[in-house]
């Protein structure tokens, strides 16, 4: 990771392969002497919006008269109209992507003499849209400008180094210190350290750095085949950090601290909306049940694509709360935005400690999961399940909850992260279940109540890193159709712990060996009848009904992680996926 890379090389970078959507300039060295700056490079990974995966839409690009380097996160909404007129003007084109148009842009601007800070600036004032943007000009290699608005940009100060990311993850391996560039700011940097402008109007903006929790040994593989795999196996750390010094047993309550300030508002709040995406969507739908079965709110769940353009009726008794690993999630944030107008509250269920959402909502809790890198979330699900079981104690035991049952929810977390070691170690047994059933096409993932969302994201997990066709269905709506596909050619996963709904699954589950579907179980430790029904059964300990998903999110990620494996797919790097969805 030490490797220089230079001005316009256009180079497959090997930097950690999780972070899809990463944009960042390393070896930006400074011997200590002003003047003189050792090392500047630019590099990019690209994720395609405007233009196919192209060695000619690779990043960085450049214009055609100085050879300004560009990369660029986001997309320039009013770039074919910029480029229209940059064509005019004599500006030749040599890649299809919005981001080529910077360059050029930025060119045309410096030919009359404006120094490049002013030239960006004047450039991103002509430009609608989002971009976390670098700039260099080999004609002026001691500066590197870098803008924000509307995808995150982070800047790592280290000892006579800066490192610039769309994230902190590739930047805490040099330092813990870092500067959050906010919407709408630009930084220059040159060997004499950073200067911050607003882009509108050029105003000095003052920021001192934060300090990041994360270490090296966080975002590294340690040992595990894949980060997938590590990520699947801290979960008992996990779930136990992100319930740590969060709760008062004897009292039955959740010490969130991050809710404290808000505490009055949230005992008034009437309803409450969940905003997320993918699968920090699926753990909002299980926070959906827990709500109101336990703090009797009404509570909607939507996909945050979706939300941001509904006409969501929300008032100032709402509670708007998104969830987000990154809290860099595009149309979560546009949610967000549409929610703060309209004078909800608004809170954050966030695992990057200084990220876009953790720093636009009102109040929030983190998730202290430690650095997700594998694509497929893991360790963020589990992690938010817990935070959202701790928020149902805060907001029940604020109404009608008891002090017996908000210590129940509360030991019952407790125990979790031993009973995910336990089905940690039928890891062997999941593997040879993946052996059996990793040539089939087609899976349909079942369950109801709690486990209606466990099925979705099961589907997801397998859709995700083996690219085998899932769909997850609640079970109860398999006769409105699903049941048509049934034969012995199309297994099904069936989440069938013993709870309130028990028997109901297990009729389901008939009906699907009725119709010769293979059915794997995912079911409790100790039932007796399940192994009679279903082909395979995959254990899980008993717990709380509200707490099931949490046991069966882990053998679900391994049966995915297994079939993906059999499959030769990149567990890690998931063709046509990113991990932060930094553009809409
Ligand atoms: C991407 C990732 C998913 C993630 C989703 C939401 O699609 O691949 O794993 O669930 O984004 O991300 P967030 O960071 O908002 O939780």
């Amino acid at each position: 990771m030490d490797q220089e890379l230079w001005v316009g090389q256009k180079r497959e970078v090997p930097l950690p392969v999780f972070l899809i959507l990463q944009r960042y300039v390393r070896n930006c060295r400074f011997n200590g002497t002003p003047g003189t700056i050792l090392h500047v490079g630019i590099a990019h990974t690209r994720w395609a919006t405007h233009g196919g995966p192209t060695e000619a839409n690779a990043h960085p690009h450049s214009g055609c008269r100085r050879q300004l380097q560009v990369v660029h996160n986001g997309i320039i909404e009013n770039y074919a109209t910029l480029k229209e007129k940059l064509q005019k003007a004599g500006h030749v084109f040599k890649s299809e992507t919005d981001t080529e148009v910077l360059a050029h842009l930025f060119e045309e601007i410096l030919a009359d003499g404006t120094s490049l800070p002013q030239a960006v600036r004047k450039g991103l004032q002509q430009v609608r849209g989002t971009y976390g943007v670098l700039v260099m000009d080999p004609a002026a290699p001691q500066q590197l400008i870098a803008a924000r608005h509307g995808s995150p940009l982070v800047v790592g100060v280290g000892d006579g180094e800066f490192i610039i990311a769309s994230d902190i993850s590739p930047i805490i391996e040099h330092t813990s210190k870092v500067v959050y560039l906010e919407d709408g700011e630009m930084a220059t940097i040159t060997p004499a350290g950073m200067q911050i402008v607003t882009i509108a109007s050029h105003q000095p903006v003052q920021r001192e750095h934060e300090s990041v929790e994360w270490t090296v040994d966080d975002v590294e593989r340690g040992g595990y085949a894949h980060y997938m795999l590590k990520e699947i196996f801290e979960q008992p750390a996990a779930v136990a950090a992100a319930q740590q010094g969060r709760s008062i047993p004897e009292r039955g309550l959740a010490k969130l601290g991050g809710l404290e300030l808000v505490a009055e508002r949230l005992a008034k709040v009437q309803r409450v909306t969940i905003i997320a995406c993918g699968t920090a969507y699926h753990a909002g739908l299980v926070g959906e049940y827990m709500l109101e079965e336990y703090a009797g709110i009404p509570t909607e769940v939507m996909v945050a694509s979706e939300f941001r353009y509904r006409k969501p009726v929300l008032d100032e008794g709402t509670a708007v709360i998104a969830i987000s690993q990154s809290g860099e999630t595009a149309d979560t944030i546009a949610s967000i935005q549409e929610a703060k107008q309209k004078g909800c509250l608004v809170l954050g269920i966030v695992n990057v400690v200084g990220s876009t959402i953790a720093r636009m909502t009102d109040a929030g809790v983190y998730l202290h999961v430690g650095p997700e890198i594998g694509v497929a979330s893991t360790k963020a699900y589990t992690g938010m399940l817990t935070v959202l079981a701790l928020m149902t104690v805060t907001l029940g035991r604020q109404r009608q909850m008891s002090l017996v049952t908000g210590n129940r929810i509360i030991n019952e977390l407790k125990a979790l992260p031993a009973k995910i070691e336990q089905i940690l170690t039928q890891r062997a047994a999941i593997a040879k279940l993946a052996e059996r059933y990793q040539a089939y096409p087609n899976f349909l993932y079942l369950g109801r109540k709690y486990n209606f969302p466990s099925a979705l994201e099961g589907a997801l997990k397998l859709k995700e890193i083996s690219y085998v066709h899932a769909e997850g269905y609640p079970s109860g709506e398999l006769k409105h159709g699903p049941l048509a596909m049934i034969d012995a050619n199309f297994p099904s996963v069936f989440f069938a712990p013993q709870d309130s709904v028990y028997e109901k699954s297990l009729s389901n589950l008939q009906e699907l060996r009725a119709r010769g579907g293979p059915v794997i179980a995912v079911a409790t430790a100790g039932d007796e009848h399940i192994g009679k029904v279903a082909n395979d059964v995959i254990w899980i300990p008993k717990t709380l009904e509200m707490l099931t998903p949490i046991l069966a999110a882990v053998p679900l990620q391994l049966f995915a992680y297994e079939v993906a494996l059999l499959r030769n797919c990149e567990v890690d790097k998931p063709r046509n996926l990113a991990k932060s969805v930094t553009v809409e």
